[in-house]
C-alpha cells in the first residue's frame, strides 16, 4: 500500500516527485525517498519517518538538477520501517534504482540466488532484490524495458514497480501484477503513480494499466507491453476528481475507501504465506516449533474490534489446535493477576500497533516469562517489537478512525496463526490446513461478491436513518460480528446499539424488543450442529414480538425466509471463516447511515486512531 510517483519531462523532477509524494503520503508514512538521474549517475536520498524528514534532509544537502526521478513513500512489509530499508534500492553498482509498491512472495529464493552469485544485499527488504536483477539484465545489454519484462517474469506475488536506469536518463520503466499503477499523460512530459493523486494536478489524462504490464514513459510518450515483450493496451480515461476525492480513489470517506479496498487487503493478509509443499510460514515468528509445541494455554488480548477479531479467533483456533484459548480485554488482563507461566502463549492484536492498555498486556506478559506473539498490521509499531514473534496483517494504512480492513485482515491472521499451530503441534493433517487455506483464498472473491450489492444496505441505511436503536444477534463465531457491527454504529451514527449472543436473549434482552425495532441476525451457516436452527428460532421469537429482522443467511437458506423482513445474502463459506464476509454489510450500513445523518464518517466525535493513553 505504499506510494510511488515516476516522472520524466522538462520540469525539475525533484518538485514533482516531492508533492506527488505528499498527495500519497495516505498511503503510507513510515519512510520516504527519491532517486534522481543526473550526468550518468543515480542521485538519492531516503529517510525514515515522515516525507518531512526527508525533505528536510534534501534542504540540507540537496540533490543535483535532473528531470527524471522517481519516489516512494513506504508502509512496511518487509523490514523494519529505517533508512536502510527505506526505498529507493539500487542494483550492485548504483547504476539502477527501483521502488516497489507489494510483496514479492518467492524473494528469499531469489536473494539466495543473487548472494550466491556474490551480490552484497544492504536491506531486509523483498524489494532490493529486483534493483538488483534489473541491473544484472541492463549491464549484460538489456534496455531497461526488456530488463524489467524479464525480471517481472521471475516474480511471484503482487507488485508494482517503478526503475529508472543511470545511462538511459530520459525513461522510467514501471510494471504490475496485482497492484495499482497509473500512467500521467501530459504533453512533453510523462508521470508514473500508484494513483491519480501523484499527478492530477499536472494532467488528467490518465491509462491504468492491465494486469501483467510494462509501461515504459519518455517524454516523448507512454508504451505498453505485456511481461512477454508484446505490444498491448491500457485503458484511457479523463479524471474529473478534485484532489481530495483523487486521494480517496473517488469515495466520499477514507473508512468507505477502506471497505471497498478489503478484498485486496485479504489476498495481501494471505500473499506469501506458505510455501511451494504447501507447508504455512509465517513471518518474524521467533518462537520455535518446540516451544510452540509446548504451549498449555492461549490468551488472546486487544481492544475494541481488536478484540473482537480475538474472539473469533478464539473458535478456530481451540477448534483446530485444542489449545485452551481465553479472550480478555487488554485493559482489564493486568489488573486481574492472570495465570502466566513460560508455556502460555499471549497473542496481542493491534492495528496501530501502538494502543497503550495492549501494550501494558503485553509488558506484563513479558514480565512473567509468557510467550508473547503480535498481530498487527504497523510495521515497526511498539507492540511487535516488544513481541517475541510478529504476524502482519499487511492491510496498509488504515485512515479512518474505524476499524475495516484492519479487522478482516486482524482474522485473516488469526486463522493463520491457528492453521500454523495445527501443522507444527501436528492436530490436523496437511491436506486439511490445506482445505482451509483454499477456502481462505476464496475470501476476496466472496466480500467482492458482498460490496457488489452495497446499494441495498445503503437503500437500507436510508429506510433506518432515524431510527434510535438497533440491535445485533449472533450465535459462535457470528457472536462477535454482532458485537463489531454494533460498535460501528455506536461509533458513527452516535445511536443506540448492541449486540448479543442469540442464546441470551431469553435471559434478559428479549424485553428490548418493541414493535418495528430493527435486528439484524447473523444466521450461520447450515451444518451438522444445530446452530442454524437455534439462530432461526431466536428470530421467529423476535419477530413474534414486533422486531423487524434484517437477516444475513446464506444465499440459498430458504429456511429463514419467512422470519425476515429484510434478507441480506451471503456466500456460502465454514462457519468458522464467515464473520470476513458476514461483516461487510455492517460495515456499510454504519458508514452509510453516519453519512445520511450528517457525520465526519472519517473521524467520529470523541475518538482517535491510536489510543495511547490507558
Ligand atoms: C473501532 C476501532 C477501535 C480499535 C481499538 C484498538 O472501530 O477502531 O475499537 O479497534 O481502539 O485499536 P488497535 O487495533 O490499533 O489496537
Amino acid at each position: 500500500m505504499c506510494g510511488i510517483v515516476g516522472y520524466v519531462g522538462e520540469k525539475q523532477a525533484q518538485d514533482v516527485v516531492i508533492e506527488g509524494l505528499r498527495r500519497l503520503e495516505y498511503r503510507g508514512y513510515d519512510s520516504a525517498g527519491i532517486a534522481l538521474v543526473h550526468d550518468d549517475r543515480i542521485a538519492t536520498d531516503k529517510r525514515a519517518g515522515k516525507l518531512a524528514n526527508l525533505e528536510k534532509a534534501i534542504d540540507e544537502h540537496p540533490l543535483p538538477s535532473s528531470t527524471t526521478g522517481i519516489g516512494h513513500t513506504r508502509w512496511a512489509t518487509h523490514g523494519a520501517p529505517n533508512d536502510t530499508n527505506a526505498h529507493p534500492h539500487l542494483g550492485a553498482s548504483g547504476r539502477v534504482a527501483v521502488v516497489h509498491n507489494g510483496i514479492i512472495e518467492n524473494f528469499a529464493r531469489l536473494r539466495d540466488e543473487l548472494e550466491r552469485a556474490g551480490h552484497e544485499l544492504l536491506s531486509e527488504t523483498d524489494t532490493e532484490i529486483t534493483a538488483h536483477l534489473i541491473e544484472d539484465e541492463v549491464v549484460a545489454g538489456a534496455d531497461l524495458t526488456t530488463a524489467m519484462q524479464n525480471v517481472c517474469r521471475r516474480l511471484e506475488g503482487a507488485f508494482t514497480l517503478v526503475a529508472v536506469d543511470s545511462h538511459d536518463p530520459a525513461r522510467v520503466v514501471a510494471a504490475r501484477r496485482n497492484s495499482p499503477l497509473v500512467v500521467g499523460i501530459g504533453e512533453g512530459e510523462n508521470f508514473i503513480g500508484s494513483d491519480v493523486a501523484a499527478f492530477i494536478e499536472h494532467t488528467r489524462e490518465a491509462l491504468e494499466l492491465g494486469q501483467d504490464q510494462v509501461v515504459t514513459i519518455t517524454r516523448e510518450g507512454v508504451s505498453v507491453t505485456d511481461f512477454d515483450g508484446n505490444e498491448a493496451e491500457g485503458r484511457r480515461y479523463h479524471v474529473d476528481w478534485d484532489l481530495a476525492a483523487a486521494e480517496k480513489d473517488g469515495f466520499d470517506w477514507f473508512m468507505r475507501k477502506e471497505i471497498f479496498e478489503q478484498p485486496r487487503a485479504i489476498g495481501d493478509a494471505l500473499l506469501g504465506r506458505h510455501d511451494e509443499d504447501g507447508q504455512l510460514k509465517l513471518d518474524e515468528v521467533r518462537i520455535s516449533d518446540d516451544e510452540l509445541r509446548d504451549i498449555d494455554k492461549i490468551i488472546i488480548v486487544g481492544c475494541g474490534t481488536a478484540n473482537y477479531a480475538g474472539m473469533v479467533a478464539k473458535y478456530a483456533i481451540e477448534h483446530w489446535t485444542r489449545i485452551p484459548c481465553e479472550v480478555e480485554l487488554a485493559h482489564e488482563f493486568r489488573y486481574r493477576d492472570p495465570i502466566l507461566t513460560r508455556n502460555t502463549l499471549v497473542v496481542a492484536i493491534s492495528q496501530s500497533g501502538e494502543t497503550a492498555d495492549t501494550l501494558m498486556a503485553i509488558r506484563h506478559a513479558v514480565k512473567q516469562r509468557a510467550k508473547v506473539l503480535a498481530i498487527c498490521n504497523t510495521n515497526g509499531s511498539t507492540i511487535p517489537r516488544e513481541s517475541d514473534a510478529v504476524i502482519y496483517t499487511h492491510a496498509g494504512p488504515e485512515i479512518g478512525v474505524a476499524s475495516t480492513k484492519g479487522f478482516l485482515t486482524q482474522l485473516v491472521a488469526c486463522y493463520l496463526l491457528g492453521l500454523y499451530l495445527a501443522q507444527v503441534r501436528g492436530t490436523k493433517y496437511g491436506d486439511e490446513i490445506a482445505a482451509v487455506v483454499r477456502e481462505l483464498a476464496q475470501m476476496p472473491a466472496h466480500v467482492e461478491r458482498v460490496l457488489a450489492d452495497a446499494e441495498t444496505i445503503y437503500g437500507l441505511a436510508e429506510r433506518f436513518k432515524d431510527t434510535k436503536s438497533v440491535l445485533f444477534l449472533g450465535r459462535h463465531a457470528g457472536f462477535p460480528v454482532a458485537l463489531e457491527g454494533a460498535l460501528k454504529l455506536k461509533e458513527l451514527a452516535y445511536i443506540h446499539a448492541e449486540g448479543f449472543a442469540a442464546g441470551e436473549l431469553k435471559h434478559g434482552p428479549i424485553a428490548l424488543i418493541e414493535e418495528g425495532l430493527p435486528v439484524f441476525c447473523v444466521v450461520p451457516p447450515r451444518g451438522r450442529d444445530q446452530l442454524h436452527d437455534k439462530m432461526v428460532s431466536a428470530i421467529q421469537e423476535i419477530r413474534a414480538r414486533g422486531a423487524l429482522t434484517i437477516v444475513l443467511a446464506e444465499e440459498d437458506d430458504d429456511e429463514v425466509t419467512p422470519y425476515a423482513d429484510v434478507r441480506i445474502p451471503l456466500p456460502t463459506v465454514p462457519t468458522l471463516l464467515q464473520p470476513v464476509i458476514a461483516t461487510v454489510p455492517l460495515q456499510l450500513f454504519s458508514c452509510e447511515l453516519a453519512t445520511l445523518m450528517g457525520h465526519d464518517v472519517d473521524q467520529p466525535r470523541n475518538l482517535a486512531k491510536s489510543v495511547t493513553v490507558e
